[in-house]
């Protein structure tokens, strides 16, 4: 299993400057409000704390899961809403009034004292877990920035400064980071950006249970009551699984564990997935998962590739000034302002690892209940100390680029085993259009196209070409 994630935040001068080639201005103005000891937030922190941190991000991760609706285009959601997290608070150390009030409320913050120490301190906690999160700060060679920005990036969530000198470079850093997964990242800079706050969360964990791949076998995943599509499907006879009935959801929950303390949570609707997630409270599901108990499981093997600008979710969840007029005068006395966020992820869902291990303990017990995750789900990876969510998603169709099929029996016939009982309590959707409406899932997994460094003022035409958020077409099949 893999995951891996970057998340960009762009700001940019009023005016166009010309770039040049002096290192990077660090002007000495120290705000004197940020120092450690005078809010008391020195030393370590409590289980309780973390545990507050971890609400905040999953509050802020599922405002956006809300505001990221899936559409036949987009199938499905991923995003890592603690690299989110991440990089707002940063954003956050530089802005100031209403601006600074505003990034807090929406990171759920206000009330929670000594919240970047505190989130900053998760980053660390995370080399005791498979996490490992990355982060940088671009700084175009002659902008002009506070040193106590620079300074409390570092020392809060280690954020590097470094000279922002060639998208190859860039390139080459997020290519790094996230052990080569996303490629050719930005197409181009476009010189009014002067600065980028970058951070990458890679994951990469092994089941404490892995999955036999010699039983790995072609099953469906039903899209909705008349579509279905072949993925491969990892099984196991007997599996250890902590699974809950949520009758007020109307979903399966449950978890599987990884080595080394975080878990993968997977919500499994009777219903469709958009009427569960306002529901969804992940830390209160998973204090509830009940003991371990050993089951048939099925479960998709798939590879899911999600590139998504963040600015229209981020404006309709109420940061839209960010994007106008903010105050980020902590960061510069220069007028700036956040011209672009992207975000990109990809989960992988595998056996891990190849050795599978005849040595994993399995108990005797006959297996009496089936969890088979085969119709559109929610997923979370949670840390299990903090319980924040390193990454979050919505599946609806686990194979974007396959033609889907009508499914011709939804009843089975005996064979079909790794079809849900549940399946029969299914709304039946009355209007028939799901099937064409569902077609387009064919076409290549739907990215959207934004271009979001173009000034909205419309003052400076920037050339086609000359956005790093065109996404490239290097996705995967
Ligand atoms: C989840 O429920 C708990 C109480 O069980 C509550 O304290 C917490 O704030 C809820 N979290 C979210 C994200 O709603
Ligand atoms: C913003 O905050 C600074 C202090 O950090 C203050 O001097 C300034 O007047 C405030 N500006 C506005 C518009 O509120
Ligand atoms: C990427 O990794 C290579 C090999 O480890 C290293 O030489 C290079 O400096 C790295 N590049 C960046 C931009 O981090
Ligand atoms: C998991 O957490 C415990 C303490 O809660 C720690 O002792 C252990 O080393 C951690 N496991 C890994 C693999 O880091
Ligand atoms: C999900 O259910 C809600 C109401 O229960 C309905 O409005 C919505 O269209 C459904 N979404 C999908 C994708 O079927
Ligand atoms: C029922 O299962 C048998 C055995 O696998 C299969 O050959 C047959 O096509 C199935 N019938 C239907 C209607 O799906």
């Amino acid at each position: 299993m893999k995951l891996c994630l970057l998340l960009l935040c762009v700001c940019r001068l009023g005016l166009t400057e010309e770039p040049s080639t002096a290192a990077p201005h660090v002007s000495g103005t120290v705000d004197e409000d940020e120092d450690d000891s005078a809010h008391g937030c020195g030393g370590t922190f409590s289980p309780k704390q973390h545990r507050a941190i971890g609400g905040a991000v999953e509050r802020l991760g599922l405002q956006l899961l809300e505001n990221l609706p899936v559409s036949p285009q987009q199938p499905n959601v991923i995003l890592s809403p603690l690299s989110l997290a991440l990089a707002l608070a940063q954003l956050t150390l530089g802005a100031r009034n209403e601006t600074e009030k505003l990034l807090l409320q929406s990171l759920h913050a206000f009330r929670l004292p000594c919240y970047h120490h505190i989130l900053g301190s998760l980053v660390p906690h995370f080399s005791h877990t498979s996490v490992e999160v990355a982060a940088r700060m671009y700084l175009r060679p002659g902008f002009e920035v506070k040193l106590s920005f620079v300074e409390d990036s570092l020392a809060r969530y280690k954020s590097q400064p470094v000279p922002l000198v060639s998208v190859e470079e860039v390139n080459q850093w997020v290519e790094n980071v996230t052990n080569g997964h996303i490629a050719n990242f930005l197409e181009s800079i476009p010189h009014d950006v002067v600065l980028m706050l970058m951070n990458a969360v890679y994951f990469k964990g092994e089941w404490q249970t892995q999955f036999d791949p010699s039983v790995t076998s072609k099953g469906m995943f039903y899209l909705d009551n008349q579509n279905s599509v072949p993925v491969d499907m990892m099984k196991s006879a007997q599996y250890p699984l902590r699974l809950l009935d949520d009758p007020e959801l109307e979903a399966q929950v449950a978890s599987f564990p990884f080595k080394g303390n975080t878990s993968f949570l997977i919500v499994l609707p009777r219903g469709n997935v958009s009427s569960v997630l306002p529901k969804l409270n992940i830390s209160d599901l998973y204090g509830r998962l009940p003991q371990e108990k050993t089951m048939q499981v099925n479960l998709p093997k798939v590879k899911l590739q999600y590139r998504q600008e963040l600015q229209e979710a981020l404006s309709s969840m109420g940061l839209s000034s960010l994007f106008s007029a903010p105050d980020l005068s902590g960061i510069s006395d220069l007028p700036l302002r956040v011209t672009g966020v992207r975000h990109a992820s990809t989960v992988e869902l595998s056996e891990e690892g190849v050795e599978a291990s005849a040595t994993t303990a399995v108990t005797s017990m006959r297996s009496v209940s089936l969890f088979s995750v085969n119709s559109p789900f929610l997923f979370a990876l949670v840390d299990d100390a903090s319980l924040a969510p390193l990454f979050m998603g919505v599946v609806t169709n686990p194979a974007p680029d396959h033609e889907p099929m009508l499914r011709d029996d939804p009843h089975g016939n005996g064979t079909m085993s790794d079809q849900p009982a549940t399946n029969s309590v299914r709304k039946r959707h009355t209007d028939g259009g799901l099937c064409s409406s569902r077609r387009p899932c064919s076409a290549p997994s739907g990215e959207k196209h934004v271009n979001e460094l173009q000034g909205s003022d419309g003052q400076e035409k920037t050339q086609g070409d000359d956005s790093c958020l065109k996404p490239d077409n290097a996705v995967a099949a």
